[in-house]
């Protein structure tokens, strides 16, 4: 019986992908994945892009996913999208959908799932899971994300950010995930709060990429503003 499956494709570098998403993904009839505009590359297919053996013949569907905080735009796409797989998967395909990182950390998989499940209760589904961004980044910069009691907050950045210095009161790690175009605002937040300057402060962007960018200091050093620019980045502060 056909089957959907999610995949977590880990942080960009190939070489960090499971051996099971591997097995699965060459074992897919199609490949779908996420992109933000029909013109815009997909970075979870770009991550497998070695894996795809032409003479398979695999279908390849790129689905739409704008970057908007219109919810009912986000929702007719998260219908539409998971109607396009559902029906491959009823048309007896095997179906693997590709995100990210890990799919059940602010990844698309979650509307698609939630959708599927509710929708068409028939089909299997089954979740691979993937290396999280944030680990990547600890692991490239030694740094660790909990330690005994630590309390950590991850905290979305492009949502509204009254709550941070609240937060940061009470957390021993922060860390901050989309997006690096809010950093500034995120770092002036942490200064007002109060957060320690002898803080370590890592700011990672394209982690696993040829173009990576990976800087470490203490929160009392940053002063220069705009570290990153890009979607694609996090940040992490952690009392010492
Ligand atoms: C929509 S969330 C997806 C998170 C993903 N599911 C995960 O497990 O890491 C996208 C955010 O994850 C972070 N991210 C994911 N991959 C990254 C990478 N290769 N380099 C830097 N940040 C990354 C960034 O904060 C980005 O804005």
């Amino acid at each position: 019986m056909a089957q959907l499956i999610g995949i977590g494709v880990g942080p960009g570098d190939p070489d960090l992908l499971t051996v099971k998403a591997v097995k699965a993904i060459q074992d897919a009839d199609v490949i779908m994945c996420p992109a933000s505009a029909e013109d815009r590359p997909s970075i979870a297919l770009s991550v497998i892009s070695s894996l795809i053996d032409k003479s398979k013949n695999q279908e390849i569907v790129k689905l739409i996913f704008p970057m908007t905080k219109d919810k009912d735009v986000l929702e007719a796409h998260w219908k539409t999208n998971a109607k396009i797989m559902a029906e491959k998967v009823l048309s007896g395909k095997n179906v693997v959908y590709l995100t990210v990182g890990d799919p059940y950390l602010y990844s698309t998989w979650i509307y698609m799932h939630r959708d599927i499940s509710a929708n068409y209760p028939d089909i299997k589904i089954s979740v691979i899971p993937g290396i999280v961004s944030m680990f990547t980044f600890a692991s490239k910069v030694g740094i660790s994300i909990a330690e005994g009691a630590e309390k950590v907050a991850i905290i979305p950045s492009c949502y509204d950010l009254n709550s941070v210095k609240e937060i940061a009161k009470h957390s021993e790690v922060l860390v901050f995930l989309k997006d690096g175009r809010y950093f500034d605002k995120v770092i002036e937040l942490l200064k007002e709060s109060g957060f320690p300057g002898n803080s370590i402060f890592a700011i990672g962007q394209d982690l696993g990429t040829d173009h990576e960018i990976i800087r470490k200091m203490t929160l009392g050093e940053v002063n220069d503003g705009t570290l990153t620019t890009k979607y694609f980045s996090i940040l992490v502060v952690k009392r010492v």
